[in-house]
């Protein structure tokens, strides 16, 4: 289903997992535009069910398209509008999209405009990073996926300057390479908070320029196992992406401590957290660096980054510990070298396709 508001709203998965919850916009509703953004084709549009089921049949009959679209240069609310319909190249994929997720990049595009990718954003475009759905057809040359597939995947349409690949649509293209399968038991809108923060996550961690932890713990037998011991520092453990990192580490065997605040500290445990430090703790940095003492540190991922008060603070704490002294975020860090000796570097992220989920 794609219905932006009704997702701010009422967030399903929130409920039935708080593991995911908060990945969406807080003040949604006023972003977008009050005109309807279709909800379900089948209710809402049944004249493009019809279509489509033609179009399934045939393949003669185009379905339309409708995407919500930013018009300018921090321009508010988006528009929704007839849009062409994205006919898949031969490594595409094109999906009928269910769920889409709202992303922090989302909304920072709309209100500050920055560069994705070192580039100017052109406009109109569409936004959108994230989206779970069904594949309607597929290139000549994709032998890996087929039509009714149900997938989630990243949507690169603003870091490539190619809007047919952007969420806030109901047909989208993706490169085959870049849709994973959704496991039975998983709704849409559960599934689509995943891509963004997973292989924001999972490159920092595991990229060999990044953090470069060892993926023996899950599988890969061509890894070098890591010394037991070894401890890793998630910033942020309740984010969205810091959820994801200590559940990727756990799983490949590492031991993870994270800073959270008191109210997720039983979530952060569920997930695979070994320690939760509260982040409104006077002794912070002390704690932490007297709980790691006797251990390896890997290094810390920085899920926040606030300056002073995360990425420098992730920076003295290993400054402190024996181990790794690299400190991956996920925003540009502040300038100034936190600590000697100690790097701060902006995690870059890969291909969803290229993550093993499940
Ligand atoms: N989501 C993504 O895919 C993604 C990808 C790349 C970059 N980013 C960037 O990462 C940042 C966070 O995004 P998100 O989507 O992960 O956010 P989010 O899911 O909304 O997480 C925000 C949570 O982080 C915790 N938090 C806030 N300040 C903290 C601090 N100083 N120390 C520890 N925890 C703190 C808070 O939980 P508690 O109440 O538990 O403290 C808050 O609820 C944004 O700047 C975003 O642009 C996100």
């Amino acid at each position: 289903m794609v219905n932006l508001c009704s997702l701010h709203l009422n967030p399903v998965n929130s409920q039935l997992d708080p593991i995911w919850l908060s990945i969406l916009s807080p003040d949604l509703s006023q972003r977008v535009h009050t005109r309807p953004f279709h909800n379900s084709l089948e209710s809402a549009q049944p004249s493009h069910a019809s279509r489509l089921s033609r179009y399934h049949a045939t393949t003669i009959d185009m379905p339309t398209n409708t995407a919500a679209w930013i018009t300018g240069p921090q321009a508010s609310p988006l528009v929704v509008k007839d849009t062409p319909y994205p006919s898949p190249g031969p490594k595409e994929l094109a999906i009928r999209t269910k769920a889409v997720a709202i992303n922090p990049l989302d909304f920072k595009i709309q209100d500050h405009n920055p560069p994705i990718a070192g580039k100017a954003i052109q406009y109109p475009t569409i936004l959108g990073a994230d989206l779970a759905g069904i594949i309607v057809s597929v290139g000549q040359d994709v032998t890996t996926r087929k039509a009714g597939e149900r997938i989630i995947a990243n949507a690169p349409g603003v870091s490539t300057g190619n809007s047919s690949m952007s969420a806030f649509q109901h047909f989208v293209v993706v490169e085959d390479s870049n849709a994973i399968l959704i496991p039975d038991p998983l709704s849409f809108e559960s599934a689509v908070v995943l891509p963004l923060a997973c292989y924001t996550a999972m490159a920092g961690l595991f990229m060999p320029n990044q953090l470069g932890l060892s993926t023996a713990g899950l599988g890969d037998s061509d890894a070098t196992p890591h010394p037991s011991g070894s401890v890793l520092l998630v910033w942020g453990g309740s984010s969205s992406v810091g959820c994801c990192a200590i559940q990727m580490a756990h799983a490949a065997g590492y031991e993870v401590y994270t800073v959270a605040s008191e109210r997720n500290r039983a979530l952060c445990l569920s997930i695979g957290a070994s320690k939760v430090f509260d982040r409104a703790s006077n002794n912070l940095e002390k704690f932490i660096v007297e709980w790691l003492e006797g251990k390896i540190t890997v290094g810390a991922l920085d899920c926040i980054v606030d300056g002073e008060s995360t990425v420098n603070a992730c920076a003295r704490i290993l400054a402190q510990a024996n181990g790794t002294q690299k400190v991956m975020t996920v925003l540009t860090p502040p300038q100034t070298k936190p600590v000697d000796g100690v790097e701060a570097q902006r995690g870059k992220s890969l291909l969803l396709s290229q993550i093993l989920i499940y």
